[in-house]
């Protein structure tokens, strides 16, 4: 009794002895069969086994719950089990670097301004000083949609497009993609992101520009990031230079990253061409102004220590997950 597998069998039971034709029920009627003098002992004796049946009875019925109950926690949930960690994600190296460089521009009071990927030749090229005939548009070879707009090949034409609308000063910041026609390799992708500065006010010069930048690649990569300028040439900045900063991989040593040198190129820069400035409207003999263009990817993937560009844009789980 003491393992009933169930009510109906503890049931079963206490009808079979206690039940109206029980077996106990039966003896107990038959009491006024026996002499009178043994009534009395002959009832004690029943309601003795009457009580320990009946005891018995509520033991096995406990028994029986506390069973079922520990079979119900069995089979829901286990709320002591100690828990997974949820998979949250993270945002992408790109979105990263993009948004730490223009956190450190904001900071310093510069508006980030976003632009539109389709862009017309005249701000792609010709508002910057590259005329139609110019070489330098070879080098960006891009993909051209309806006749004179094509996606643009840089951020730079927001520049233009800025000092237009709002007259000096303006210190702004452009994040965005930019397209070309390249082959995709190692280090080349047809899409990219670029973030474009440009400081345009009375007295700027390319002393504030390198402060700034300093500021920027110690922020994104380490304090003790150096920049260097490499004469350069961009038909819309005059005079120009390539940005180089500090290889974070060595800190200046040589290594693999940086191809032994101790620096890694990471964008272009200059003062801005008095001629991009007359074509903005702005008067070259007022203001004076720097600007520059830096690849995020570079700055991604020196960050992550990656050195397949591609591999910011397969976007395998995996990967994604070691580089967070
Ligand atoms: N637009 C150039 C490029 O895509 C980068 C660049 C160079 C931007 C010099 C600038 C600059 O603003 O001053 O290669």
């Amino acid at each position: 009794m003491a393992d009933a597998r169930d009510d109906a069998s503890l049931e079963n039971v206490r009808v079979r002895f206690l039940g109206r034709s029980g077996e106990i029920t039966n003896v107990r009627r038959s009491i006024g069969t026996l002499p009178p003098p043994e009534r009395p002992e002959a009832g004690k004796t029943i309601n003795a086994a009457v009580a320990d049946l009946e005891a018995s009875l509520a033991d096995a019925a406990r028994a029986l719950a506390s069973r079922e109950l520990e079979r119900a926690l069995q089979t829901t949930i286990d709320v002591t089990f100690p828990g997974g960690t949820p998979n949250t994600g993270s945002l992408h190296p790109i979105r990263r670097a993009m948004e730490d460089a223009c956190g450190y521009f904001e900071r310093r009071g510069f508006a980030v301004v976003l632009g539109n990927e389709i862009e017309t030749e005249y701000y792609n090229f010709d508002a910057l000083n590259i005329p139609a005939d110019h070489p330098a548009r070879e080098g960006l070879d891009s993909f051209y949609l309806a006749p004179g707009s094509l996606l643009r090949t840089h951020t730079s034409p927001m520049q233009v497009r800025t000092m237009r609308e709002h007259p000096a000063p303006v210190a702004i910041v452009v994040p965005g993609k930019a397209y070309r026609r390249d082959a995709i390799d190692a280090r080349h992708s047809p899409m990219f992101h670029q973030i474009e500065g440009l400081l345009v006010a009375p007295g700027i010069h390319l002393g504030h520009l390198k402060g700034v930048l300093e500021g920027l690649f110690r922020e994104l990569f380490g304090p003790r990031q150096a920049v260097r300028f490499r004469p350069s040439f961009f038909p819309f900045t005059e005079p120009s230079a390539e940005v180089d900063t500090t290889c974070p991989g060595c800190g200046g040593g040589g290594c693999r990253t940086c191809g032994g040198s101790g620096w890694i190129e990471i964008g272009g820069s200059g003062m801005v061409h008095p001629n991009v400035l007359r074509e903005s409207g702005y008067d070259p003999a007022q203001v004076t102004g720097w600007a520059f263009g830096v690849g995020i990817e570079r700055i991604a993937m020196v960050r992550q220590d990656v050195d397949d560009i591609r591999v910011l844009f397969e976007n395998d789980p995996r990967v994604l997950a070691r580089l967070a």
